[in-house]
C-alpha cells in the first residue's frame, strides 16, 4: 500500500504537466470564467428556478437514451417495444417512469420560471430578446411533451395526436399542408411515428441545447436583474459567488428532485393503456395535462376562430416585452401589465382545472 501511494505521488506532477500542456487553462482561469457574482435574491428558490428545467433536461436526455435502446418507432412495433420496456427490460419501468415524471416537472418548472420572470419584470429592457429565446424554449419543451406522448402509440396518445393534427388542419390556407406534413400522409401511421421520433429525440433536444446556450450567454452579458427586498440590510454585500455557493444550491435542488422523482416513479409508475386502434374512437380523448388549456379552448370556441385566437395569444406572449413597454408609456404605471399577467395566469389555471375536472 505504501509503495503504491509513493508510486502515485511520483506520477501526479507528470500527469499534471501532461494535462496542462494539452489543455492550457489554469484553475484560476476556470474560476474567473465560471465565477459570476449573482444577486442575493437567488438564494430564494422562487428566484433561481431557471436551473431546475436545465437539470431536468439532463435527466430527460439520460433516461431518453436508455429508452431509445429498446424503442422501435413503427406502427407494428412501437407499442410492443414500450410494453417490453415497461414490463420486461431490467429497470425499464424505472427509467420510463423517471422520463415521464421529469417531463411533467420540467414543463411545470419552465412555467413557474416564466411566471417569476414575468412578475418581477425581468424581461424588460435590455432583456427583451432573452424573453423571446425563453418563449422558444417553452414551445420546444411543449413540443417535446407532445411528440413524446404520441410515441407510445396507445389509444389515448394516438387519438391525442390525431386531434393535434386536426387542429393544424384548421389553420387557414396552410392547414391541409401542415397536417399532411405533420402526419406524413392523411392519417397517423408509421411515417408519423418516425417523424415524431426524429423531432423528439434529435431536432427538439438539439434546438433546446442551442437555445439554452443563447439564453445563458444573454444572462452572462446582461447579468441577472437586480431586485431590492425590504428585509435585506443596506450594509450587507448585495451579491454572492456563483461558484461554489450557488452551484451547491443547484446541486442540492438536483439531489432533492432526483429523490422525489424516484419516489414518484416507484409509487406511481408510468402506465400503459390499450394499443392504438384507428377504427375505434375512445369515448374520452384527453391530451397530457399541459395541453388541457388548449383543449378546453378548442371546446369553447371550435374551428378556425379557436386556432387563430390561440396563435394570436402565443404571438402576444412572444412580443410581450414590447407590448408591456407601450402599456407603461401610455398608463405611466405597471398596474395594467400586472393585471393582464394575473388575468392570463388565472385563465390558464382555471381552464386547466376545468378540463381536468370534467369527463368530456
Ligand atoms: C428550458 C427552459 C429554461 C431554462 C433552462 C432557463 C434557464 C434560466 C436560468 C438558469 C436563468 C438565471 C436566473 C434564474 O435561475 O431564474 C434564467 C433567466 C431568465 N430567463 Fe430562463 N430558462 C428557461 C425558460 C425561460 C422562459 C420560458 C422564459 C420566458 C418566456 C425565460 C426568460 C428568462 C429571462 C428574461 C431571464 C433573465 C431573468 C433576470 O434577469 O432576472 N426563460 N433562465
Amino acid at each position: 500500500m505504501q509503495a503504491l501511494r509513493q508510486w502515485c505521488r511520483g506520477r501526479v506532477p507528470v500527469v499534471t504537466r501532461w494535462w496542462q500542456s494539452r489543455v492550457p487553462v489554469s484553475g484560476e482561469q476556470l474560476l474567473a470564467m465560471t465565477n459570476e457574482p449573482v444577486p442575493n435574491h437567488l438564494k430564494r428558490w422562487w428566484f433561481c428556478l431557471g436551473g431546475t428545467p436545465a437539470y431536468l433536461f439532463v435527466v430527460q436526455v439520460v433516461t431518453g437514451i436508455m429508452l431509445a435502446v429498446y424503442y422501435q418507432p413503427s406502427a407494428e412495433t412501437a407499442y410492443d417495444s414500450v410494453r417490453y420496456i415497461t414490463h420486461e427490460a431490467t429497470f425499464g419501468w424505472y427509467f420510463r417512469s423517471l422520463h415521464k415524471w421529469a417531463a411533467t416537472f420540467m414543463i411545470a418548472a419552465v412555467i413557474l420560471h416564466q411566471m417569476r420572470v414575468f412578475f418581477t419584470g425581468a424581461y424588460r429592457e435590455p432583456r427583451e430578446l432573452n424573453w423571446v429565446v425563453g418563449m422558444l424554449l417553452l414551445l420546444c419543451t411543449l413540443g417535446l411533451g407532445f411528440t413524446g406522448y404520441s410515441l407510445v402509440f396507445e389509444q389515448l396518445s394516438y387519438w391525442g395526436a390525431t386531434v393535434g393534427a386536426n387542429i393544424c388542419d384548421q389553420v387557414p390556407l396552410i392547414g391541409g399542408i401542415s397536417k399532411n406534413f405533420m402526419l406524413g400522409g392523411e392519417e397517423y401511421s408509421s411515417r408519423t411515428l418516425s417523424r415524431f421520433y426524429v423531432l423528439h429525440a434529435a431536432v427538439l433536444p438539439a434546438a433546446v441545447v442551442g437555445l439554452l446556450v443563447i439564453h445563458i450567454t444573454f444572462i452572462r452579458m446582461h447579468g441577472i436583474t437586480e431586485l431590492k427586498f425590504d428585509d435585506e440590510p443596506e450594509d450587507q454585500p448585495k451579491h454572492f459567488n456563483f461558484f461554489p455557493d450557488h452551484l451547491y444550491t443547484e446541486i442540492l435542488i438536483g439531489l432533492l428532485l432526483m429523490i422525489l422523482l424516484s419516489v414518484l416513479a416507484t409509487i406511481q409508475p408510468a402506465d400503459l393503456g390499450h394499443p392504438a386502434d384507428p377504427l375505434t374512437t375512445p369515448e374520452v380523448i384527453k391530451p397530457e395535462w399541459f395541453f388541457y388549456v388548449t383543449f378546453r379552448w378548442l371546446k369553447l370556441f371550435s374551428g378556425t376562430f379557436a386556432v387563430l385566437s390561440m396563435g394570436l395569444v402565443v404571438f402576444a406572449m412572444i412580443v410581450w416585452p414590447w407590448i408591456d413597454a407601450q402599456l407603461r408609456r401610455w398608463t405611466k404605471s405597471e398596474i395594467a401589465s400586472i393585471c393582464i399577467g394575473v388575468a392570463v395566469a388565472v385563465a390558464i389555471i382555471g381552464m386547466t382545472v376545468w378540463e381536468a375536472a370534467v369527463a368530456h
